[in-house]
């Protein structure tokens, strides 16, 4: 049967489908729709104190007697941003006077961690899986998750990542390909320009690791996630088909930029918030493309261009998607979890 494999097993799940873990669009009924539908529920921890995190799957657990993934994307905060990105906070001040929204604020930035209180929650909560973007934190963390019996993901962009991940003793590796909607999962200093699009890099991985892979990056229908499991994953992870539920939290303004995108809206830039991301092309992006205008270290560079989605304007939000957005469809997550594993048996069934 090609929807049960070793992982699904492991992860007591009916079809190898996870829902990405996205940050705030991510809500525990998303989440428990898809575990309680037969895939893996994820829900995004993205700089949220413990508290948070407990209240989170606390909202998971009354909806579902599923596995869940808890995901932290870890970063520094950067240093003292006195004086730094003049041109930029230049060039953003314009767009504020244009919504009226008064002087920018001063940048700030905090780092996103997973530090002994949250180590504490997990230990004691024990989500099934966590899983990490940005890279891993401290190995004394990872080797306690583990020991208490979570399973434990981390993304990859590169071959060399992926290696990283299964020496540091990560359970899989998530492939993200470049095709990917959000934040690029990049931990090494590869440059952006070089970085492999899902049906080079997936393959690649799959060879040079001996663990499961899970693959990302423009799974949006059966075909997508028939051909990732004919390439060697063992499971696909599906973020921008999941913002087109009604249980994801996503403004007005992101899901009517979503029903419209075509193949080519989409763009990779680290303007809207300090690093590499994909985002539907808007005017937003367009403005604060000049030259010399750099965009403040990551993510205080967010602290200047969030406020202005909050106007509820599609051209001044961030409207993060992946390259495959035009191929989503407007359903329930638990209707996507059943028409993508019926899409893929058919694929897979009609060779
Ligand atoms: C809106 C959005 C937010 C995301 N936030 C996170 C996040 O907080 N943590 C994470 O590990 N990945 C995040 N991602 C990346 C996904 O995990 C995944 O790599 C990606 O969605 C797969 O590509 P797809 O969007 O084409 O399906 C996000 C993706 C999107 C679209």
């Amino acid at each position: 049967m090609w929807s049960r494999n070793k992982l699904t097993e492991r992860l007591k799940l009916e079809f190898p489908i996870f829902q990405a873990p996205m940050a705030k669009f991510t809500t525990p009924e998303l989440a428990a729709a898809v575990s309680n539908a037969g895939g893996l529920g994820a829900l995004g921890m993205w700089g949220l104190s413990a508290e948070d995190v407990i209240t989170r799957i606390e909202g998971f657990r009354e909806q579902s007697s599923g596995s869940l993934n808890v995901n932290y994307p870890l970063w520094k905060a950067p240093g003292d941003l006195t004086g730094v990105g003049l041109p930029m906070r230049e060039c953003v001040q314009k767009l504020y006077d244009e919504k009226k929204l008064g002087p920018i604020p001063t940048p700030s930035a905090s780092p996103g961690k997973l530090d002994p209180e949250h180590l504490e929650v997990l230990i004691e909560v024990k989500p099934e899986v966590i899983s990490f973007h940005f890279g891993l934190p401290d190995q004394k963390i990872v080797d306690e998750l583990k020991a208490a019996g979570i399973y434990i993901l981390c993304s990859a962009t590169t071959v060399s990542e992926a290696k990283f991940l299964e020496a540091s003793g990560v359970d899989c590796v998530i492939a993200q390909g470049i095709e990917a909607g959000g934040h690029r999962g990049t931990f090494s200093d590869v440059d952006i320009s070089m970085q492999s699009g899902l049906f080079s890099l997936l393959p690649q991985v799959v060879d040079a690791v001996n663990l499961p892979v899970i693959a990302a990056g423009g799974i949006s229908d059966g075909r997508t996630m028939a051909a990732a499991l004919m390439l060697g994953a063992s499971g696909v992870l599906v973020g921008t088909a999941f913002l087109r539920c009604g249980e994801a939290k996503v403004p007005d303004a992101h899901r009517l930029a979503l029903s419209n995108a075509q193949e080519a809206s989409t763009i990779l830039t680290n303007l809207i918030s300090g690093v590499h991301a994909r985002f539907i092309k808007n005017r937003l992006i367009e403005e604060l493309q000049k030259p010399g205008v750099k965009p403040l270290p990551f993510p205080a560079q967010y602290s200047l261009t969030l406020p202005l989605g909050e106007t509820g304007d599609k051209e001044f939000t961030d409207l993060l998607s992946g390259q495959s957005v035009a191929l989503t469809r407007e359903m329930s997550a638990a209707d996507l979890v059943h028409t993508l594993a019926e899409e893929t048996g058919k694929c897979l069934n009609s060779f």
